[in-house]
């Protein structure tokens, strides 16, 4: 179903995004070691993810960094999802285990294989390494795919913060069978994490694919609200169509939100309400954000002040006290890397339409 509101795992699911999986293709088989796929939120990345995944039929390990975000960023749960990830590996691989068996702090059972986080002796780079031998040995691939890469910035182990991105160098110098493909919708939050270009970074200067998802143009978006609810039997007048695209300029999340609600009460009214309830959804994202400057410069944007003067003067205006250039643009800087907004040629744009409605009525 084209409106189911999960993440698709099947290619029949998908609405088109073949160059996307070809680019995914090209780079199992003859790309860089890491690939990086960028896109805003709701774009449609861990749905591309996985369908490739799932159709790709290489050996791969997927970690929806989420996870560690819900339930802490601990060394303890690192460990689990990479047991859980080999265990499902194994069922299909079953030579994988022999592998693991030599190395200390695995516990192999009939059924599951345990990684003990607290053994000192077992690095995840040594978790790594074992895959990568049976990958070489095997001549296979594994893929290391990690969602929302840019939030493993937080993990912490016993002695402080474990850099992931010294694991994937290492990795990346000498694990040859091994490939990364991680994603983000903090775009520059992700970029400066993985640091490609940052002399201080351990991935510094690497070579890499990136892959950019864009969002659906209107005929796109038009095809595939029609092709959703033709699955759902229905055909809805074009005006409703088109009231929905106009509302959100081409981001798949936000359009099959739209069509699953739709399909189940078929009204005009239900989009106004559906609308209403996507803004709720927005605002409580904006709200996430740490600062009330954070969010006066978004409304402020939201609001039309596109240039960076009026946003200044909005704020201060709101805030009732002056700012320095430097807030200013540390406070933008923010919102460009968090992927809130967009800058061309000097004008900030809210990226996503339905959050800058939501933001006018703050
Ligand atoms: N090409 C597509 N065809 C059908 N449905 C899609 C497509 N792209 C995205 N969707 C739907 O849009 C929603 C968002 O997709 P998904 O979760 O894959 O995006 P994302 O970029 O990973 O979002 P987030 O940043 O929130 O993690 C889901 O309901 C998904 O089913
Ligand atoms: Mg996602």
């Amino acid at each position: 179903m084209l409106f189911d509101p999960r993440p698709k795992t099947r290619r029949e699911e998908l609405y088109d995004r073949e160059p996307e999986l070809r680019a995914l293709d090209e780079f199992a088989k003859k790309g860089s070691p890491i690939l990086v796929m960028l896109g805003i939120r709701r774009i449609g990345k861990t749905s591309i993810l996985k369908v490739f995944l799932n159709e790709a039929n290489l050996p791969h390990i997927y970690i929806d960094s989420r996870l560690f975000e819900e339930h802490g960023f601990r060394k303890d749960l690192l460990y689990k999802v990479l047991s859980d990830g080999l265990n499902k590996l194994r069922s299909r691989w079953t030579s994988i285990l022999k592998y693991f068996k030599v190395l200390e702090g695995v516990e192999i059972g009939v059924a599951t294989i345990r990684f003990n986080w607290r053994e000192k002796s077992l690095s995840i780079l040594d978790i790594f390494a074992k895959l990568d031998e049976w990958a070489s040995d095997n001549s296979e691939t594994v893929i290391i795919a990690i969602d929302e890469a840019q939030l493993l910035r937080y993990l912490k182990g016993g002695k402080g913060r474990i850099d992931f991105t010294k694991i994937m160098s290492y990795s990346y110098d000498n694990l040859r069978n091994l490939k990364f493909i991680v994603t983000g919708s903090e775009i520059g939050i992700l970029k400066d994490f993985l640091g490609f270009n940052n002399p201080n970074s351990p991935l510094y200067g690497r070579v890499r694919d990136e892959l950019i998802i864009t969002r659906f143009n209107r005929d796109e978006s038009i095809d595939f609200l029609e092709k959703g609810f033709n699955e759902c039997g229905i055909r809805p007048p074009y005006n409703i169509i088109d009231e929905i695209v106009d509302k959100v300029d081409g981001i798949p999340g936000w359009l099959t939100y739209f069509g699953y609600r739709y399909c189940r009460k078929p009204s005009p009214e239900i989009v106004r309400e559906v609308f209403n309830e996507a803004k709720i959804i927005a605002l409580n994202e904006i709200r996430k954000l740490s600062s009330k400057y954070y969010i006066h410069a978004l409304k402020a944007i939201s609001l039309g002040y596109k240039r960076w003067k009026g946003i200044k003067q909005t704020i201060e205006l709101w805030m009732n006290h002056p700012l320095t250039n430097a807030q200013i643009s540390r406070i933008l800087q923010t919102l460009l890397k968090l992927s809130f907004i967009e800058k061309e040629e000097n004008e900030y744009r809210i990226i996503d339409p339905i959050i800058s409605e939501a933001l006018k009525e703050l």
